[in-house]
């Protein structure tokens, strides 16, 4: 287990759902979701192509609003901002990395890196300045002058995990983030990733490649738009939750109370 993880969630989504769709065509791409996250975890959100990751991802960014339920970043309520407030909360508390960089090709590196805090407030050359110092700590200090074009597909996507780290945000998010690099540049990102996490970033990645989730210190499997697994490292030990719908749950919990066996779902 990671010792930086504490007690402190960082988010705290009760009941979410997200609804696509009218008449015939509705469905519920979030059905339902509960789902608490530490303040320092590194959690690999896994499951079949379809199932809600990069809509429950979005809706965790603020970059989409759920139909129903509650969301709370740092203890506030973002369920139900205004768009401008919801903006506002992103900018303090957000990082992204998509899955194709997502880097704006008219600017250069460093006004790449530099942009999110225009949205924090922050002054001009204070904004180069922290842009610079963010891109040396990636070893792209060389490069703050090239445009995007010049950038290799891994290159790229250190300047985007720059870009996502210069507010110093109290979450990353990251949806496949190595999806479009080959497997060299793909190691170097994750190595990225998890030096960002043992220095107490939260991060909450989606990806395809099991491999990966060897990295985080929790897995998260979705299916049809709630968690089907969600394990923890616990020391040197594995423990898996096997989430199930509120009646078998109810009815586990009696069978539980007449044996004195552990449960079943703590495995590993
Ligand atoms: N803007 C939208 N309008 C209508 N349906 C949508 C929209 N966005 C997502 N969906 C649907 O919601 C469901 C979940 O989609 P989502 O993109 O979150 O899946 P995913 O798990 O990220 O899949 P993948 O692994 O392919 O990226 C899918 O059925 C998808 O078609
Ligand atoms: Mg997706």
């Amino acid at each position: 287990m990671n010792n930086l993880v504490d007690n402190t969630s960082v988010i705290d989504i009760r009941g979410l759902k997200k609804r696509f769709g009218l008449g015939d065509a509705e469905h519920y791409a979030i059905d339902g979701l509960d789902l608490r996250v530490n303040k320092g975890e590194f959690i690999a959100i896994m499951g079949p192509s379809g199932c809600g990751k990069t809509t429950l991802l979005n809706i965790i960014a603020l970059l989409d609003i759920a139909t129903s339920g509650d969301y709370f970043i740092n203890g506030t309520d973002v369920s139900k901002l205004s768009s401008a407030k919801r903006a506002r909360q992103r900018a303090k508390h957000i990082g992204f990395v998509f899955q194709d960089f997502n880097l704006i090709n008219n600017m250069n590196v460093i006004e790449n890196v530099a942009l999110p805090l225009t949205y924090s407030g922050v002054r001009g050359t204070k904004r180069l300045e922290t842009a610079s110092k963010m891109l040396a700590n990636f070893h792209l200090h060389e490069r703050e002058y090239y445009m995007p074009s010049q950038l290799s597909g891994g290159q790229s996507q250190r300047v985007a995990i720059a870009r996502a780290l210069v507010t110093n945000p109290s979450l990353i998010l990251a949806d496949e983030p190595t999806g479009n690099l080959d497997s060299k540049a793909s190691h170097i990102i994750m190595e990225e990733l998890s030096d960002i996490h043992k220095r107490g970033n939260t991060i909450i990645m989606v990806t395809h490649n099991p491999d990966l989730t060897a990295y985080a210190d929790r897995v998260i499997t979705m299916l049809d738009g709630t968690i089907d697994t969600d394990t923890k490292d616990i020391g040197k030990e594995k423990k898996t939750t096997k989430k199930r719908p509120l009646n078998k749950l109810k009815a586990a919990s009696k069978k539980k109370k007449q044996s004195t066996k552990p449960p079943k779902e703590s495995v590993k």
